[in-house]
C-alpha cells in the first residue's frame, strides 16, 4: 500500500503501527519511505491470515544456496539468515519458549549442508539423541572447549593466509576455484551464559573461561570471510556475561518469549516480552521486528539421508 505520507514523519508511521493495523484490519511487515519522499510503502497481509500453530520441517525446505539457514515462515513468507552475509547468530528465550529445538533446526540444516558442526554441552550432551553426536562434535568440559577454539582459530588463521596468498576474498570464492576444499565450521552452544559466567570461580578457572571467551570473540569478529561461525543461545538476562566483544559481531538475533530485560539483551527493545504471548512455544521475533513460526523435527526422520 502506497500513502502520501501527509507530511507525518516516517517515524511516527512506524510509532503508530498498532494503531494502523487495528484501523485497516491488517498486519503489517514493514514501513518505508518511497523513493519520493512524500510517500510512504506500507507493506502488509491481511488481517485474516495467521501463522501455522505449527511448522513441521520436511527436507525440501532446506534452501540450496551456500550458506542459507530456515529460520521459520513468517507472514511475510519464509524466513531466512543468509550466513555468508549476516555470519553469527544470537538465540535468546525464556525456559520452554523453543530455543533447543530452533538452535537444533539450525544445525540439523547446517549438518545438511555438509558443515563441521561442534556443539558446546556441559550437561553431557543428553538434550541430543544418539544420531546428533554421529553428526557432530560435542564438547562436554571447559579445557577440552578451549582446546577446541584454540584448533578452529588455527584453522582460521591457515584459511587467512590461504585466501590470502590466491586472492580469494573469502571461502566461497575460494571454494568455487578448488572444488570445495573448506567445509563451513559452525560453533554452537545451548547456554553460553551458563558456560561464561565465572561467578564463584577458582582463579585458574576464571583465566581458562577467560581464554574460551577470547577465543569466541576472534571468531566472532573475523569468522566470516573463512565460513567460521558462531550460533549461541542464552536464557538467562545478564547483560555483562556475553561480552561486548561478543555480543556486538553476532549480528543476527532472534528471540523467543522472553522479559523486558532479556528481550533487551537480546534485540535492543522490549518487542519479545510485548509481542509473543506468555504460553507460546516456537514463536520468534528476528531483530529486523519479523515474527515467525520455527521448524518442529522428528530427528529420526529429518537425518534419514
Ligand atoms: N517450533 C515449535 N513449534 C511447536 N512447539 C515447539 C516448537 N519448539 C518447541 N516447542 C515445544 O516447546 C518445548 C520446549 O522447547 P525447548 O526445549 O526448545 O525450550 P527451551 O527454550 O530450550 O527451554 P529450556 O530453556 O528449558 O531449555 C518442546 O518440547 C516442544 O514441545
Ligand atoms: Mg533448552
Amino acid at each position: 500500500m502506497e500513502f502520501d505520507s501527509c507530511g507525518i514523519s516516517l517515524k511516527e508511521w512506524q510509532d503508530k503501527e498498532e494503531r494502523i493495523e487495528t484501523a485497516l484490519n491488517i498486519y503489517i511487515l514493514k514501513i518505508i519511505q518511497g523513493k519520493n519522499r512524500k510517500r510512504i510503502l506500507l507493506y502488509a497481509v491481511s488481517g485474516e491470515q495467521s501463522l501455522p500453530d505449527i511448522l513441521h520441517w520436511q527436507n525440501t525446505d532446506l534452501n540450496e544456496k551456500d550458506f542459507k539457514l530456515v529460520l521459520g515462515q513468517s507472514l511475510g513468507g519464509k524466513v531466512t539468515v543468509d550466513l555468508t552475509k549476516v555470519p553469527h547468530i544470537l538465540i535468546g528465550g525464556s525456559t520452554g519458549s523453543g530455543k533447543s529445538v530452533f538452535l537444533k533446526s539450525l544445525l540439523m540444516q547446517c549438518i545438511k549442508k555438509n558443515a563441521e558442526v561442534y556443539i558446546a554441552d556441559f550437561k553431557g550432551g543428553v538434550d541430543f539423541t544418539p544420531i546428533w553426536h554421529k553428526k557432530c562434535t560435542f564438547i562436554m568440559k571447559e579445557q577440552a572447549l578451549l582446546d577446541t577454539l584454540t584448533t578452529i582459530i588455527y584453522e582460521l588463521k591457515h584459511r587467512k593466509f590461504l585466501l590470502k596468498d590466491c586472492g580469494c576474498a573469502n571461502i566461497s570464492e575460494f571454494n568455487k576455484r578448488y572444488d570445495n576444499h573448506f567445509k563451513r565450521i559452525i560453533f554452537a552452544c545451548d547456554e553460553v551464559a551458563e558456560l561464561l559466567d565465572k561467578t564463584g570461580l577458582s582463579k585458574d578457572q576464571k583465566e581458562l573461561i577467560s581464554k574460551i571467551e577470547q577465543n569466541l570473540s576472534t571468531i566472532a569478529r573475523q569468522g566470516r570471510a573463512f565460513g567460521i561461525h558462531l550460533i549461541l543461545a542464552t536464557q538467562r538476562p545478564d547483560a555483562n556475561i556475553l561480552s561486548g566483544q561478543i555480543k556486538n559481531n553476532l549480528d543476527y538475533r532472534v528471540c523467543g518469549r522472553a522479559d523486558n530485560i532479556l528481550s533487551t539483551i537480546i534485540l535492543d527493545n522490549t518487542d519479545a516480552a510485548n509481542k509473543i504471548p506468555k504460553d507460546s512455544q516456537g514463536l520468534f521475533l528476528n531483530h529486523e521486528g519479523v515474527l515467525f513460526r520455527g521448524y518442529l523435527f522428528d530427528e529420526s526422520k529429518t537425518f534419514v539421508e
